[in-house]
């Protein structure tokens, strides 16, 4: 034995609202089609947070799951990591929020802003705590209300995303869960996909409301091509640097923005990896940092994931943002 610490994910949780938005429901809203919908992204329906429902209520409930499933009580956690770019609030941030909301007196938090990637760049913050002996456990949670900041007259953005959240608990181990990392971030391309106003370079005036500017604007087909090439980047790297190669990959729990990116990805990394692909997005369209940790958990649940699986994560979204982790069920 070494001695080196690891972290391993030892629970699991998500939370969808109620509300279901079918694409039928769209098709009464902008000039869109169910058909359309399906095709180009492969979303059927996605759920919309009740009005009174903010990201860090979200963001409780699925922490409160995983805790639950690691057996780790609220009072013991020692960080919280909340990956969003729908915070209730520019600050206090959201881990306070839900901090506070969980009791979880010791711990301290931070929001993560990186888009989409911004559930593996938490997940690498607080394996980096972990690992280091600082922290002996933490909640790294994921969560969106992403249609508060959707223009919904824009047939271009406002079929493609939902809101929802995902938690993970990582804890000390002996042995690596989290076996490796890849992050990256392209801020040449930040215009590509963004929430222009609301931060210091364009205050909120009615001029910003008025043009929408609250909202995610994206450059949809440049966006595609770039996530394909990335993600796929992200998670051959990753593979490599855990020391395995495709075929030793169990389950593969990507970002899940469209259908049409993630077969393109999953084709390019080889032959059967389709296969092993798990797929939430018909259910619940893009929830930028909260798909991948609601896909882990479900995938759990399905029994797709279970102890000894090695399961690559992969991402991409706004800044530009990608990242690609694989990690073995203890
Ligand atoms: N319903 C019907 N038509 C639509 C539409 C909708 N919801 N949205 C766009 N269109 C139209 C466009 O106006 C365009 O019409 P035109 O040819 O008359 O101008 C046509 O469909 C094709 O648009 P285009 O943007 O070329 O379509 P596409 O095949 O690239 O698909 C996306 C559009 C957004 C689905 C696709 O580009 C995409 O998935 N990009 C990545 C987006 C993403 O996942 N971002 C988040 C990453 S984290």
């Amino acid at each position: 034995m070494s001695g080196k610490i690891h972290a391993a994910i030892t629970g699991v949780g998500k939370y969808a609202p109620e509300k279901v938005l079918t694409n039928a429901d769209l098709e009464k809203m902008v000039d869109t089609s169910d058909e359309w919908i399906r095709t180009r992204t492969g979303i059927r329906e996605r759920r919309i947070a009740a009005p009174d429902e903010f990201t860090s209520d979200m963001g409780l409930r699925a922490a409160r799951e995983a805790l639950a499933q690691a057996r780790v009580a609220p009072e013991a956690v020692e960080a919280i990591f909340v990956a969003t770019c729908t915070p209730d609030r520019i600050f206090p941030s959201t881990a306070c929020l839900i901090q506070a909301a969980l009791g979880a007196k010791r711990a301290y938090g931070f929001d993560i802003s990186s888009a989409c990637a911004g559930f593996l760049m938490a997940l690498d913050a607080a394996a980096g705590a972990v690992e280091s002996g600082r922290v002996r456990n933490a909640l790294v949670i994921g969560a969106e209300k992403l249609s508060a900041a959707t223009d919904w007259t824009s047939r271009n953005t406002c079929v493609l995303f939902g809101d929802g959240a995902g938690a993970v608990v990582l804890q000390a181990a002996d042995r690596p869960g989290i076996r490796s990392t890849l992050l990256g971030v392209d801020g040449t391309l930040a215009d590509f996909l963004s929430i222009p106003a609301g931060g210091c370079r364009l205050p909120a005036s009615e001029e910003t409301v008025r043009q929408r500017l609250h909202c995610m604007h994206m450059a949809g087909r440049e966006t595609f091509k770039i996530a394909v090439a990335t993600m796929l980047e992200a998670a051959q790297q990753a593979i490599a640097r855990a020391g395995l190669t495709v075929a030793d990959i169990d389950c593969m729990v990507p970002h899940q923005a469209n259908m049409r990116i993630v077969e393109a990805v999953a084709k390019r990394l080889g032959d059967g990896v389709l296969e092993r692909v798990f797929i939430n997005l018909d259910r619940y369209g893009n929830t930028s940092a909260a798909s991948i940790p609601i896909a882990l958990a479900e995938a759990v649940a399905a029994g797709k994931i279970a102890s000894g699986s090695k399961v690559l994560m992969v991402a991409f979204g706004g800044g530009l943002s990608w990242g690609g982790t694989v990690v073995e069920w203890l």
